[in-house]
């Protein structure tokens, strides 16, 4: 797909890696729909950045734990900017959480912001790119998902099911659309990991360094204008990590 003029959802791209995949996709000549939920002033920044540089771009505000939220953002961004062209899951909670403390709630945050927002962002805009004739579908997950880590079960899970939902939906939304998984290994680390946390990610690789965010966006821009003939498929883009 030529991404000039097309417009690109990211979810959770006020920050972090869904920031540098918005910033990857206006660099290209896209029209950038920056979803955040508590990043407002980061979204706008992201905004501002990218106009500055010449590119287009909005915020959109959801809380994706909640459906209703979910459509009426979708329904946003196509009034707004007309039509949805390509839908990047980035959004996502990631929460340590010990097998005995985990709890009901636990499990709802996670499937809901990490499995149940995807499908229902997938469904919604995913039917109008039907409409359009073509669309991409990138999701994020995580090499986790397909050998768990420890302590991290509800997530883990929820990134395993996003394997899964990429697969379904390959086949839903056949043949106009392409839905794939981009799965990570240690990129970016959370803000609160200390530097001893960060050489045990790195020492896990095989490539003995942590990925980018730039390996992120190039590999979902592979999916999106690198070719139209990859659907259901999961790449890893994890350093070596699953296997190593
Ligand atoms: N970072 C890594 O090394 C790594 C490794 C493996 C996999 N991944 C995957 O890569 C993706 C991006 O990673 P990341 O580290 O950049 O993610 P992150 O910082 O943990 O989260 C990204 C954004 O998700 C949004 N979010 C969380 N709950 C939400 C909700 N209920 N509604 C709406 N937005 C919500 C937040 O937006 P607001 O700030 O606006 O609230 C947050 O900034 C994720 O899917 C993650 O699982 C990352």
């Amino acid at each position: 797909m030529d991404l000039r003029d097309k417009v690109v959802l990211v979810t959770g791209a006020g920050r972090r890696v869904g920031r540098t995949i918005a910033g990857s996709f206006a660099a290209r000549g896209a029209i950038s729909a920056i979803h955040y939920r508590s990043s407002q002033r980061e979204a706008q920044e992201v905004v501002g950045e990218i106009v500055s540089k010449g590119g287009r771009a909005r915020s959109f505000h959801a809380d994706l734990e909640k459906v209703s939220e979910i459509e009426a953002m979708v329904s946003e961004v196509l009034a707004t900017l007309g039509h949805i062209d390509v839908l990047v899951n980035s959004a996502s909670v990631f929460t340590r959480k010990p097998l005995e403390e985990v709890t009901e709630r636990d499990w709802d945050v996670n499937l809901n912001t990490n499995l149940k927002a995807p499908f229902f962002l997938a469904k919604f805009a995913g039917l109008q790119m039907r409409k359009l004739g073509a669309g991409k579908i990138v999701n994020i997950g995580d090499w986790a998902g397909i050998r768990p880590y420890n302590n991290y079960l509800p997530y883990t899970v929820s990134k395993t099911g996003l394997i899964g939902l990429t697969r379904a939906l390959a086949k839903a939304l056949a043949p106009e659309v392409q839905v794939n998984c981009v799965a990570l290994g240690p990129v970016l680390a959370p803000d609160e990991y200390r530097s001893e946390d960060i050489a045990k990610m790195v020492a896990g690789t095989l490539t003995k360094k942590m990925g980018s965010p730039e390996d992120v966006a190039r590999a979902v821009l592979f999916f999106c204008e690198g070719t139209d003939f990859a659907t259901g498929a999961t790449l890893l883009v994890d350093g070596g990590r699953l296997i190593a």
